[in-house]
């Protein structure tokens, strides 16, 4: 189609963010098509469950539960797959595709596996296929990198990514209540996913830290081959020293390339951060990247990670870009988004051991005569050495030891831990976190 003047739109699922498209493409309905130069007619809406009482009142004649009102209509050029999950959402985007149709998509977890297949099916086909929502929600962080910063390679990309974990981590924070009791509260506010392991094992933000990886190094990782690690094991007590020493314990994905190794380091884990970095501050549900690029340098956007406005201002953004291509006003090249910023072929991906990291650790102990110097004399079996070192009395008459190291390799930090938890004066297998550095890639 070249320079259409009414552009159809397919949904497929009219939950949160389907809704939220709907709601505010009419919002600012006179605004959008002024700047487009074009009508954006939502035509139909594939759904699971017609009878759904919906907040968002549209005609019923739009509304189906048959895919094939989209995927068959050759006057829809571009499909919004809005349904999550990587079954049904994988087999209609593969055929919305493979008719050349636009697709765009918030669905990381999609992305995250099958991105590499869905790229190709849409570059062999002449569609395209675009994911801004997929990562940190509202933030323009696929566009900021791929349009605004494509002058620059990145050396460093971390954020925080996942708004229930910081949720989580910023109420521990604040009132000093434990994971469970703020768990619960996040429950009741619907912020925990359906699948709450998405949230809480990092998964959900270790997908989207693969998606940047793919977009900045041109490099599809396997979730199976980087450090996730989630947010369950802290403590209150955790936070209380991370506080007293300057931190804040954020969920990261961090994202370091070593151009002259030709190394990159990909990894989502809860760490100290310092309270100087700006995403230190970033807090509630909100999400933040930190993207360091060579010419650049530091660039900080903050914004909401999730939830139906902001989510949807980044699928209508997508909606836009895709009408330009329609209309030829644009470079193909330019949102050509199966072309990552790099290429990969001889890059290599780090081995979550071959970290190199200060750490934190929190032993459980028997209070009892030499404990603390057995353990010191096993991290230093390990070549691991203390920077501080703080106790804490329980009323049980076993302690915490909470300590931080100097710089350490995180092999050692395996071992050490291994040979410390077989110890009978230890209570539980040793808590660790790795303090996160943003100097230390970027000499
Ligand atoms: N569960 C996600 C979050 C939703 O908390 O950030 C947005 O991807």
């Amino acid at each position: 189609m070249s320079n259409p003047k009414k552009v159809k739109i397919g949904l497929f699922g009219f939950g949160v963010v389907g809704q939220g498209v709907w709601k505010n493409i009419a919002q600012n309905r006179n605004a959008l098509e002024a700047r487009l130069g074009a009508e954006l007619a939502i035509t139909k809406i594939v759904v699971r469950d017609s009878a759904r009482e919906r907040t968002v009142q549209v005609p019923n004649e739009i509304i189906s539960t048959d895919p094939a009102t989209i995927l068959e209509d050759p006057s829809i050029d571009i499909v919004c797959e809005l349904i999550g999950g990587t079954s049904q959402a994988l087999e209609w985007t593969k055929q919305a595709l493979k008719q050349g149709k636009i697709v765009i998509s918030a669905n990381k977890a999609l992305i995250c596996e099958h991105g590499e297949e869905l790229f190709k099916l849409a570059q062999e086909n002449g569609g395209h296929y675009f994911y801004e929502a997929s990562v940190a929600g509202g933030i323009p962080i696929i566009k900021t990198l791929r349009e605004a910063l494509v002058a620059n390679r990145f050396s460093l990309i971390y954020g925080i990514l996942n708004g229930t974990s910081n949720y989580i981590l910023t109420r521990m924070e604040r009132e000093g209540i434990s994971f469970e009791a703020t768990l619960g509260d996040a429950r009741s506010l619907g912020y925990v996913e359906a699948d709450e392991a998405l949230d809480l094992d990092g998964i959900d933000a270790a997908h989207k830290v693969v998606i940047l990886a793919y977009l900045a190094h041109g490099k599809w990782v396997a979730l199976k081959d980087i450090l996730c690690e989630g947010i369950r094991s802290i403590s209150s007590d955790d936070i209380k020293i991370a506080n007293e020493l300057g931190y804040k314990i954020k969920l990261l994905g961090i994202i370091a390339r070593d151009f002259e190794q030709n190394s990159l380091t990909v990894r989502l884990h809860p760490a100290f951060i310092s309270k100087r970095e700006t995403l230190a501050n970033v807090d509630e549900v909100y999400n933040g990247v930190s993207v360091t690029g060579d010419v650049v340098g530091t660039t900080v956007l903050i914004g909401r990670g999730a939830g139906q406005d902001a989510t949807s201002s980044s699928v209508i953004s997508d909606i836009a870009d895709a009408v330009s291509i329609l209309q030829g006003r644009t470079s193909e090249a330019r949102f050509a988004q199966d072309n990552p910023l790099e290429d990969s072929e001889t890059l290599e991906l780090s081995k979550p051991e071959a970290l190199e990291s200060r750490y934190y650790f929190r032993f459980k102990v028997k209070d009892e005569e030499g404990v603390l110097a057995q353990i010191s004399h096993i991290m230093a079996g390990h070549h691991i050495s203390f920077a501080t070192v703080k106790q804490k009395e329980l009323p049980d008459g076993s302690a915490l030891i909470m300590a931080t190291t100097h710089l350490t390799k995180e092999a050692l930090v395996y071992s050490a831990c291994e040979a410390i938890k077989n110890e009978a004066t230890v209570i539980e297998a040793p808590v660790y976190l790795r303090i996160f550095d943003s100097e230390a890639y970027l000499t």
